[in-house]
C-alpha cells in the first residue's frame, strides 16, 4: 500500500531472508567467502555463529544460491533440529533425493555412505548445511561428528556447515564435544552493523526496492541515527523499525520518515537501546552510545555516581 506513495517497487524491509535483498557488508562478505571456500576446498567442518537477527540464514541462502550454479555440488539444508538421530538421517537423505522411508538407522547410514563414496569417486562435492545448529542436542552433534568421519585417505566425503546463535559456541566448548570442536576447520562470525553500515544498509535496501536516489532520502540522517540507536545495528530490528516507520509515515502522508515516528515505533515494539546494546555486544559503538544515554538519565535523576546494574 505504501509502495506507490514512496515510489518503491517492493517492500524494502521484508523480514524474509531473501538473497535478492542481500547487502554486502564486509563481515557478511567475508563469512560468505569463508563458507564457499570451505565447501570448495573440502575443509570438512565450518561453523558460523552470530547474534539473533544478524543474517545467518540469509547468508546460508546466499551460499545455497551460489552452490546451485555449480553442477558438481549437491546440498541438503536442515533447519529443524529438534530431531532424533533417526529423524535427522531420514530428513537429510530425503533432502539429498535418496530413499529413506521405512529404513532403520543402519540402512540409512549405509545408503548415505554409498552415496557419498560414489560422488567423491566422481570428483563431486556434497554439502550438509545445518541452520539453527544451537538447537542440536549433544547426541545429534556427536552423530554429525561421526558422519564427518566418512573420508577416503585424501578427501572428506561430506562438507558440513553449522550455523547458529552464540549458544552454539558454548555447546562446542563443552567437554563432551571437544572432538567435534577440534575438527572445525573454518569459522566465521556475524555481528551487528556499525553506524555507517546501518546507513549503507538502509540506503541499499531502499535502492534494491526501487527507490529513486534523485527523489531525496525517505530516511534522513537523523532518522537513521534513531534507527541505529534502537536497533544497535541488528539487521532484523532495523527492518522492523524501518518497515513500521514507513507505514507510520504513510498513514500521516509524510514523504519523509521523522525521528518522532521511529521513536513511536520503538516504543510500540518495546525496543530499549540499553538492553539491545548490552545484549548485542557490550563493547559496540552502540552500547557506548547507550552508556551515554544511561549516564544522562542518571544525571537528570541527580545520582550520577550510582552503580550500574
Ligand atoms: N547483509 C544483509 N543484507 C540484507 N539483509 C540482511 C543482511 N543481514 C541480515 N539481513 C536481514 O535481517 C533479517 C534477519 O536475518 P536472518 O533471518 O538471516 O538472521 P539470523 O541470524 O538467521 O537470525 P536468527 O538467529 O533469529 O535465526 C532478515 O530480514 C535478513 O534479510
Ligand atoms: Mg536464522
Amino acid at each position: 500500500m505504501y509502495k506507490e506513495f514512496f515510489g518503491l517497487s517492493r517492500n524494502p524491509f521484508n523480514l524474509t531472508p531473501d538473497p535478492a535483498s542481500f547487502v554486502s557488508t564486509e563481515r557478511h562478505n567475508e563469512a560468505l567467502a569463508a563458507l564457499h571456500y570451505g565447501v570448495r576446498q573440502h575443509k570438512g567442518f565450518v561453523v558460523v555463529t552470530g547474534e539473533v537477527g544478524t543474517g545467518k540464514t540469509l547468508l546460508l541462502r546466499c551460499l545455497l544460491r551460489l552452490l546451485k550454479d555449480s553442477s558438481d555440488i549437491a546440498s541438503a539444508y536442515l533447519f529443524n533440529n529438534r530431531l532424533t538421530p533417526l529423524e535427522f538421517y531420514q530428513f537429510m537423505l530425503t533432502d539429498f533425493g535418496l530413499p529413506a522411508a521405512g529404513k532403520n538407522k543402519a540402512e540409512l547410514l549405509l545408503e548415505i555412505s554409498q552415496f557419498l563414496l560414489s560422488r567423491s569417486s566422481q570428483g563431486l562435492t556434497t554439502v550438509l548445511i545445518i541452520d539453527e545448529a544451537h538447537h542440536l542436542s549433544e547426541d545429534l552433534l556427536e552423530e554429525i561428528r561421526l558422519l564427518s568421519n566418512l573420508e577416503t585417505s585424501d578427501d572428506k566425503l561430506i562438507q558440513i556447515i553449522l550455523a547458529g546463535q552464540p549458544e552454539l559456541d558454548i555447546k562446542l566448548d563443552s567437554f563432551g564435544l571437544r572432538q567435534l570442536k577440534q575438527r572445525v576447520a573454518l569459522r566465521a562470525t556475524l555481528a551487528a552493523l556499525s553506524r555507517q553500515e546501518t546507513v549503507d544498509y538502509i540506503t541499499q535496501r531502499l535502492q534494491l526496492a526501487g527507490a529513486d536516489p534523485q527523489r531525496g532520502s525517505i530516511f534522513p540522517e537523523e532518522t537513521i541515527s534513531a534507527v541505529y540507536r534502537y536497533s544497535c545495528g541488528l539487521p532484523r530490528l532495523i527492518n522492523t523499525l524501518c518497515e513500521n516507520s514507513l507505514i507510520g509515515a504513510y498513514a500521516k502522508k509524510l514523504p519523509v520518515v521523522s525521528t518522532g515516528i521511529v521513536d513511536a515505533v520503538a516504543r510500540e515494539f518495546r525496543l530499549d537501546p540499553l538492553l539491545t546494546g548490552r545484549l548485542n555486544d557490550p563493547n559496540s559503538e552502540c552500547a557506548l552510545d547507550s552508556d551515554d544515554v544511561f549516564l544522562d538519565v542518571l544525571s537528570t535523576l541527580g545520582s550520577p555516581s550510582q552503580t550500574r546494574i
